[in-house]
């Protein structure tokens, strides 16, 4: 596994640089005559890496979520651009790539096979099934085993490969026991078509049934320093049942970036609209946790958003948050939240101050047990 990298290039973008990996480690680096230098992947460590596991994967510590690149808070993006975005992720040591049938629908699949083709060896590619289509439109949830089945060999084509690294149902169907789902699942990882099975926003007892079929590598739910409602019932699961969580929105849709003041108003057309944190009511108390990121950000030389992405990584080692963008140097500035570290104590100061923050439009204890 090889990659060419610029050598002024990676000096200016890579964090693997700035995490000491040029002076820490042995046989890092060849050179080719034309000055350029490769970058000899298997020889940098798990931990040099700072990877995480998920089920069979180790993927970088933070991934890629390409949702938005199939227009979800902004339009549909150029496909040679998002293509662009992806594939200077991995010169930049990410590995780890979420998408989804339903985001486009389908075309951000379609982006992510596209992109992911020639280094497929060194990714792990995240995609979703549960949604029934007709044309190009959603005609609601559907995860009966015959549609999954038919859903996933689409999926296979777009992505451009023989397996799905992780294979998560996106919205629990409740026309379909779960058993039935997990155990369509399993065939197909006995099949070489999957190799790990993950959920989405399902409840505790969900995850258990789903788990003694087929064992369930990832959970990915909404968290960030806003939305921190999994951490009651589900995280001492995940523990249990060793089952890494992956949050979507650790940016909690840009919000924890500082992008948006008070007087924001969601673009009508986008997921933003309707969603109830981003009223202006929410806005003015919940941007006091933005507030948060941003002195921390001063504290620790950084930006609000790497503070958020850290955070999240430092709560627990199981955590892989797979930030959304369609920009290159948002997803520079988020890759750079790996050299942002806190020590206890700190970690401590920021809940006790997060605690103090009461914040509008989130997530009851009690909404956990339900399927979402
Ligand atoms: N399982 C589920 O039900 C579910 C639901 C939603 C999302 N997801 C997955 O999770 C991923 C992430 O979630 P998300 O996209 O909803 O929310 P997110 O990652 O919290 O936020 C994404 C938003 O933040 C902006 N952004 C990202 N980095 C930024 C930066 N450094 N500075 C300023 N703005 C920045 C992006 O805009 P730019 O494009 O301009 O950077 C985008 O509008 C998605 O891509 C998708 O793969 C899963």
């Amino acid at each position: 596994m090889k990659d060419n990298i610029n050598r002024r290039k990676f000096l200016q973008n890579s964090t693997l640089a700035s995490a000491g990996l040029l002076l820490g480690s042995m046989g890092l680096f060849s050179f080719t005559a034309n000055g350029n230098r490769t970058l000899n992947l298997q020889n940098i460590s798990y931990s040099d890496r700072k990877k995480r596991k998920i089920g069979t994967l180790e993927v970088s510590a933070i991934g890629l979520g390409c949702m938005s690149m199939a227009g979800v808070y902004n339009p549909r993006q150029d496909k040679a651009e998002m293509i662009k975005v992806i594939r200077k992720a991995i010169e930049n040591g990410v590995d780890f790539f979420d998408t989804a049938e339903v985001y486009g629908p389908q075309y951000s699949e379609e982006i992510v096979g596209e992109a992911l083709k020639p280094f497929r060896n060194q990714v792990s590619i995240a995609s979703k099934f549960g949604f029934d289509f007709s044309g190009n439109g959603r005609n609601g949830r559907n995860s009966r085993p015959e549609h999954i089945r038919t859903a996933v060999e689409g999926m296979l084509k777009r992505l451009q490969t023989d397996t799905i690294d992780l294979l998560y149902l996106h919205r629990m169907d409740s026309g379909t026991p779960i058993e039935d789902i997990a155990g369509t699942v399993k065939d197909l990882i006995k099949e070489g078509k999957a190799r790990n099975f993950g959920l989405s926003e399902v409840n505790p007892e969900t995850i258990r049934k789903a788990n003694a079929v087929q064992k369930v590598a990832a959970l990915q739910s909404e968290y960030s320093m806003l939305e921190r409602v999994m951490e009651h019932d589900i995280f001492p699961l995940c523990e249990e049942l060793n089952i890494a969580f992956v949050p979507w929105g650790p940016l909690c849709r840009g919000m924890l970036t500082g992008r948006f003041d008070e007087n924001y108003i969601p673009e009508t057309g986008f997921r933003r609209a309707g969603v109830p944190y981003f009223t202006p009511e929410a806005l003015q108390a919940n941007l006091k946790v933005t507030e948060l990121a941003k002195q921390w950000a001063v504290k620790k030389n950084a930006t609000p958003a790497q503070i958020a992405l850290a955070w999240a990584i430092a709560q627990k080692p199981y955590i892989v948050p797979i930030p959304g963008t369609t920009n290159p140097n948002h997803l520079m500035e988020n890759i750079g939240a790996l050299n942002v570290q806190f020590s206890n104590s700190e970690l401590k100061e920021i809940r006790t101050s997060l605690e103090a923050i009461p914040t509008i439009g989130f997530r009851t204890k009690e909404s956990v047990f339900t399927n979402l």
